[in-house]
């Protein structure tokens, strides 16, 4: 069995990371597992940049390969932002409240066809010194005047697709995870994953 780390201590996204990182020959161990402290702070510019971060330091640590994420909602209107900072929107112990608070406040009077926006999700798969692949997934919607939905998180009630007719937060769990953007990136970086573990098996 060849071990894979995953680089998060949040438990929503380890069940979603391990139902779509399922792969044959693939053990995966989560932070709790591995009893880390501390915190990896996620100073990057971008989603990449932080993901990287992430993924490294825990490799380094455990020298294990590891995977980590990093992602966030971009409104056109404010030039991409929140961005990087969508936790972090409303100040550094923000809600998901207070950032969807402040979003609303920043887009008051906008019009709908001014309010398009995107999440976005950067994975990556570090598996030696300054070795890894870095995958991507990005989420169209608009963001809607109202909050609809109980379910997800953070700004997935604002978070409208058009081509579902619904909220982020109006879809069910599973739906959420066939189309997201977190979705569509570990799908991608599990086919690299897969060629590493077949690559592994023929040394
Ligand atoms: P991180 O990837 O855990 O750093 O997520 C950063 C922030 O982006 C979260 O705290 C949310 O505010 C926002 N975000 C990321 N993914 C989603 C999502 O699927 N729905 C709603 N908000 C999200």
């Amino acid at each position: 069995m060849i071990e894979i780390v995953i680089a998060t201590k949040n438990r929503g996204k380890i069940s979603e990371i391990m139902e779509i990182i399922s792969v044959e020959k693939v053990r995966l161990v989560d932070l709790h597992q591995l009893s880390f402290s501390g915190t990896i702070e996620e100073r990057g510019k971008t989603f990449k940049e932080n993901a990287l971060v992430k993924a490294e330091a825990v490799y380094e640590r455990y020298g294990i390969p590891a995977i980590a994420d990093d992602s966030g909602l971009c409104v056109a209107y404010l030039d991409g932002k929140p961005g990087v900072r969508s936790a972090r929107f409303a100040g550094p112990d923000a809600s998901d409240e207070e950032n969807n608070r402040l979003l609303m406040k920043k887009l008051q009077g906008v019009p709908w066809s001014e309010r398009g926006a995107w999440f976005m999700c950067s994975a990556v798969f570090y598996y030696g010194p300054a070795t890894y692949y870095v995958t991507e997934g990005r989420v169209n919607g608009i963001i809607t005047e109202k909050c609809e939905g109980e379910g997800g998180f953070g700004y997935d009630p604002f978070f409208y697709l058009p081509s579902l007719r619904k909220t982020m937060a109006q879809l069910e769990k599973a739906e959420k995870n066939r189309i997201s953007h977190r979705a569509l990136a570990f799908r991608a970086l599990r086919k690299h994953i897969e060629e590493y573990v077949a690559d592994i098996a023929t040394r």
